[in-house]
């Protein structure tokens, strides 16, 4: 993991457009630091899916398929604190049906936070958790014969570019059996002013989370990143539907990394991408997934009409 983490911070920082992959921002801290971005007043994403999974649970249930005479596995890709999902499990126990959660996340924490919590308040449900990258896990339950029902919701899809978003789907649909379903949960596109405060918070949430990341390379790889030599810079591209992170270097200076021996220089103003947050609509998504065995069946959306959980099935 640490070899990988080197090797992606020196690639970023060598390139001539200089970025960090978003995936380092999720350590202890990081995960911590999220939490508090999903209680924000501006980030409206999660106030919008736990909508649609509180009130329009059934709704839910109905679009998955699922029989209470068959086996079934629930697979959620980045379970994080579970907190929408525990609602359609619950009425899924309550219901009678048969089935196994599987949270897969790549924080160990994480998961096993989320253990805790659903032995204590659902405690007929069968939970194996596993902690892995997204794409090793979708490869280990695809031999199983049962039906898959996978959940990636909370518009993480949102953190791939289209192209790696498009492999993602492409690699997960040619996997699928023909009743195996995705639930897709994606922000939406709307105007900016509702956008970009979700990425640029009032009480500086999200500047913590990604200078967290410089933090981390400075414990984990022995930099000397200065913090107060970098500031969040978010912005968001209203006619692409694309929100970006950067941290944006506020001197000229230079940066060593110990445990690569090698020296990285910034010129003022430069910036380091950290993140996009792609926002959708149904051509964007259909474009993505053209070239995947996936159709979109149908969906289900808050009542603002800002996020939607989308059902995709194999055609
Ligand atoms: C996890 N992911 C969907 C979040 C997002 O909205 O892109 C990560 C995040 N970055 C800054 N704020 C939230």
């Amino acid at each position: 993991m640490i070899e990988q983490f080197k090797q992606d911070v020196d690639a970023g920082l060598s390139a001539n457009e200089k970025s960090l992959p978003s995936q380092y921002f999720y350590d202890a801290t990081g995960d911590r630091i999220f939490q508090e971005i999903m209680d924000m007043p501006e980030y409206y994403l999660t106030r919008a899916e736990d909508e649609i999974f509180f009130k329009k649970t059934q709704q839910l249930i109905d679009a998955l398929n699922v029989s209470k005479d068959s086996f079934f596995e629930i697979i959620e890709l980045g379970a994080g604190d579970g907190k929408k999902t525990k609602k359609l499990l619950k009425k899924l126990v309550k219901q009678g049906y048969d089935f196994v959660y599987h949270p897969v996340d790549i924080s160990g924490n994480i998961l096993e936070h989320l253990e805790q919590v659903l032995a204590k308040e659902i405690p007929d449900l069968d939970v194996q958790p596993r902690q892995d990258h997204y794409f090793d896990a979708l490869a280990a339950y695809n031999a199983s014969a049962h039906k898959k029902v996978v959940l990636f919701l909370g518009s993480n899809i949102g953190n791939l570019d289209d192209e790696l978003a498009a492999d993602f789907l492409y690699q997960m649909g040619s996997n699928f059996k023909h009743d195996d379903i995705l639930l897709l949960g994606v922000d939406l596109k709307k105007p900016r002013d509702i956008v970009l405060p979700a990425y640029n918070d009032s009480n500086g949430i999200t500047a913590r989370f990604n200078l967290n990341l410089l933090t981390r390379i400075n414990r984990e790889l022995g930099a000397n990143f200065s913090l107060d030599n970098f500031s969040h810079a978010p912005e968001y591209v209203e006619e692409e539907g694309i929100a970006y992170s950067y941290l944006l270097s506020l001197a000229t200076q230079t940066v060593y990394i110990e445990s690569l021996d090698k020296t990285y220089n910034f010129a003022e103003g430069e910036k380091i991408h950290t993140e996009i947050s792609r926002k959708y609509d149904e051509d964007i998504l259909n474009n993505i997934i053209a070239e995947t065995d996936f159709k979109l069946v149908s969906k289900i959306m808050d009542s603002n009409a800002y996020f939607a959980d989308y059902i995709l099935k194999r055609q």
